[in-house]
C-alpha cells in the first residue's frame, strides 16, 4: 500500500463512525452499549464515540456530522431540541416530542429520530407483559422524558393520561404541544389521580442518588397497577421499593435505556441487536450496581 492511500485519521471513510454528543457526555453509556453490539455482531470498521459538546457550538457541530464522517449519532442532554432544530427531516416521534436522540444518514439526508418512547414501551413490555393499557396512565414529571412517556403511551392506545407535574403550565404546554387530550392534575393533588390506574411512572429525576425521594402517597393505587421509574441510579428507587413492599409489578429504569438505543443500531449497521442479560450486566457493572 503506498503511503499516499494508507488510511490517515482524517480520511475515515472506511469507518461507519457513529457518536454520542452531549455536553457533559463522560456519564453516558451509549458507547458501551453500542460497542458492546459492535463487538457481538463482529460489526467491522464501526466506530462508536464519546462528542463533548457544548451549548455554544451544538447545531454547528450536528449539521456537520458529515464533514467528520460520521454516519449516525445519539444526542443526549442538553442538546435534544437543539438536535430537532437543526436537522429538518424527522420521524413521527420527534415530531411529536419536539426532541431528537438518534441521528441517522439515510439517502435523502439526515433524519432525526426520537426512540426514548420507543425505549420506554419496549422496557414496559418486558418487564410487565400484563400491564393494561385500558386503564389511565399516570404520569408524574413534564419535561423531556415525559414528553417521550406520553407520546409513546398515546400512540400504544392509552388515551386516559393523567399528568401531575409541580408547575402546571408546564403540563398544559406539554398537551398543546403533542395535541394529547391530557388530565392536568396539580401537585397537591397528586395522591387522588391514582385511584383506577392501571400505571404509575415517574419521569422525574426525583428518587435518583443524591435527589430527595418521590414524595407520593400510593395507598390510593391499586395493587394491580404497574409502578416504573426513568430513574436508574439507583436501580429500585424510593418509589419502587415502596410500590413492590405493598405487592405493586414494578418495572426499572434501566431497560429503557437498553432498548432505546436498539433501533438506532439497526438503522445505522443494519443488525437488530438484542437486550440480553449480559449487556444489562455490563452497565449495572459499569454503573456499581446489582441486580436487586
Ligand atoms: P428531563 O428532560 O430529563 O425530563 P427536565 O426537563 O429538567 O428533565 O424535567 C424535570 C422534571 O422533574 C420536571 O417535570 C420538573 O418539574 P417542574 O416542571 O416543576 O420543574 C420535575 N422536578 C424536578 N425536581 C422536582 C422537585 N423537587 N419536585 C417536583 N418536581 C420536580
Amino acid at each position: 500500500m503506498s503511503e499516499k492511500s494508507a488510511r490517515t485519521p482524517t480520511d475515515r471513510t472506511a469507518e461507519r463512525r457513529v457518536c454520542v454528543i452531549g455536553w457533559p457526555v463522560d456519564h453516558s453509556r451509549s458507547p458501551l452499549i453500542h460497542n458492546h453490539w459492535i463487538a457481538e455482531h463482529g460489526i467491522e470498521n464501526a466506530v462508536y464515540e464519546k462528542l463533548a459538546v457544548p451549548p455554544e457550538e451544538a447545531e454547528e457541530t450536528l449539521q456537520g456530522l458529515d464533514a467528520r464522517g460520521f454516519i449516525g449519532a445519539n444526542v443526549t442532554v442538553p442538546h435534544k431540541e437543539t438536535a430537532f432544530a437543526a436537522i429538518p427531516r424527522h420521524d413521527k416521534m420527534a415530531s411529536r416530542v419536539r426532541a431528537v436522540n438518534t441521528l441517522v444518514k439515510t439517502d435523502e439526508g439526515w433524519e432525526g429520530r426520537n426512540t426514548d418512547g420507543y425505549g420506554f414501551i419496549a422496557n414496559l413490555k418486558e418487564g410487565a407483559p400484563d400491564w393494561q393499557k385500558n386503564k389511565p396512565a399516570v404520569i408524574v414529571g413534564a419535561g423531556g422524558a415525559s414528553r417521550a412517556v406520553i407520546a409513546a403511551l398515546w400512540e400504544e392506545g392509552v388515551n386516559d393520561i393523567r399528568l401531575i407535574n409541580r408547575t402546571r403550565l408546564k403540563s398544559e404546554k406539554l398537551a398543546g404541544d403533542q395535541g394529547i387530550p391530557l388530565l392536568v392534575v396539580d401537585w397537591e393533588n397528586r395522591n387522588q389521580a391514582l385511584p383506577g390506574a392501571g400505571l404509575l411512572v415517574n419521569t422525574t429525576s426525583l428518587g435518583m442518588k443524591g435527589s430527595e425521594p418521590l414524595d407520593i402517597d400510593l395507598s390510593g393505587l391499586s395493587k394491580e397497577a404497574v409502578v416504573t421509574d426513568i430513574v436508574y441510579t439507583p436501580l429500585i428507587t424510593p418509589l419502587l421499593e415502596a410500590a413492590r413492599a405493598r405487592g405493586n409489578p414494578i418495572v426499572d429504569g434501566l431497560g429503557m435505556l437498553l432498548h432505546q438505543a436498539v433501533p438506532g443500531f439497526e438503522a445505522w449497521f443494519g443488525v437488530r441487536p438484542e437486550v440480553t442479560p449480559a449487556l444489562r450486566k455490563l452497565i449495572l457493572d459499569d454503573l456499581g450496581q446489582k441486580e436487586d
